[in-house]
């Protein structure tokens, strides 16, 4: 397994590797893997025969008082468990590699920000949408796969990647849980025992939403009402949203006559937790 640090050398490599007549596949991260990202890394390899997984933890898609700071890493545990799972290459810029001081071009979508996690991170899809442009540039892959528990920022890479033309297959990977059914995320790290048993009514409340669309509930307020007392009964949990939408535009939904998509986003303590499911109706 090769450590490329530059984007220079990365660029390098990847032509390389395309004249070799090899289908690259990529799996961009922020590190501290876990068996979600694992899970990830297998997908991908079954789409390529050169797998390259990236470890950034990117400035310009935290806040202001956000956490860029304190995000977990470990960068040697990260490459054993890369290794494990059959990387070819880990690409591992610093951040002066890949922000010039004078840096100044962004990647913005119109609309599909304007909903979830964006109406209280406003700044953060832009910074997705610009790293992930950059990292198409340099890791010039051919496939890349990422995780179905961010499915706002999986929605935004697919359109950006039909807006710009992108010759890039985007594959969506379905959340992993815990068996307890708490959504892996390197921040769950940040979670004390009490607050880990708070963090669980985020998938119950999806979960009883399931079984009620399953037995014929076809209001969304309803659902809502729910998930939002589900979570609510702990008092460590304060909740950024509950949501129920459209699976594509990510427009409110009132009636459920197809699937959508219901997604929250809960602050737990310090740690901000994201989860979501597609609910799909009677019959
Ligand atoms: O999902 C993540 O870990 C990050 O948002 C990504 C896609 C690696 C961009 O920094």
């Amino acid at each position: 397994m090769e450590i490329i640090k530059t984007a220079k050398d990365m660029q390098a490599h990847a032509e390389k590797t395309r004249m070799q007549g090899k289908t690259i596949v990529f799996v961009p991260t922020m590190g501290f893997l876990h068996e979600g990202h694992l899970s990830l890394l297998r997908e991908g390899s079954r789409h390529g025969d050169h797998l390259v997984l990236s470890i950034f933890v990117n400035p310009t898609q935290f806040a202001a008082g956000e956490d860029f700071e304190s995000y977990p890493r470990d960068f040697e545990k990260d490459a054993a468990a890369a290794q494990k799972e059959g990387v070819d290459v880990i690409f591992a810029p610093e951040k002066a590699n890949l922000y010039d001081d004078d840096f100044e071009t962004y990647v913005s979508l119109e609309k599909l920000p304007n909903h979830l996690c964006g109406l209280s991170r406003p700044t953060h899809f832009r910074g997705v949408a610009t790293i992930v442009t950059k990292l198409f540039n340099i890791v010039k892959p051919h496939a890349a796969v990422f995780g179905e528990k961010d499915y706002q920022q999986l929605a935004i890479i697919r359109r950006m990647t039909r807006d710009l033309n992108f010759d890039i297959r985007i594959i969506g990977v379905p959340i992993v849980r815990e068996p307890d059914g708490l959504a892996m995320s390197s921040r769950n790290t940040y979670l004390a025992p009490e607050q880990r048993q708070a963090a669980l009514s985020l998938y119950r409340s999806l979960s009883e939403a399931q079984n009620m669309v399953k037995t014929g509930e076809t209001r969304a307020t309803r659902l809502i009402e729910e998930a939002r007392r589900t979570i609510s009964a702990f008092p460590e949990n304060s909740i950024d949203y509950v949501t129920v939408c459209d699976p594509d535009t990510l427009e409110d939904v009132a009636l459920i006559d197809r699937p959508v998509l219901m997604a929250l986003a809960v602050r737990v303590g310090k740690c901000r937790l994201i989860d979501n499911m597609v609910l799909h109706p009677a019959g």
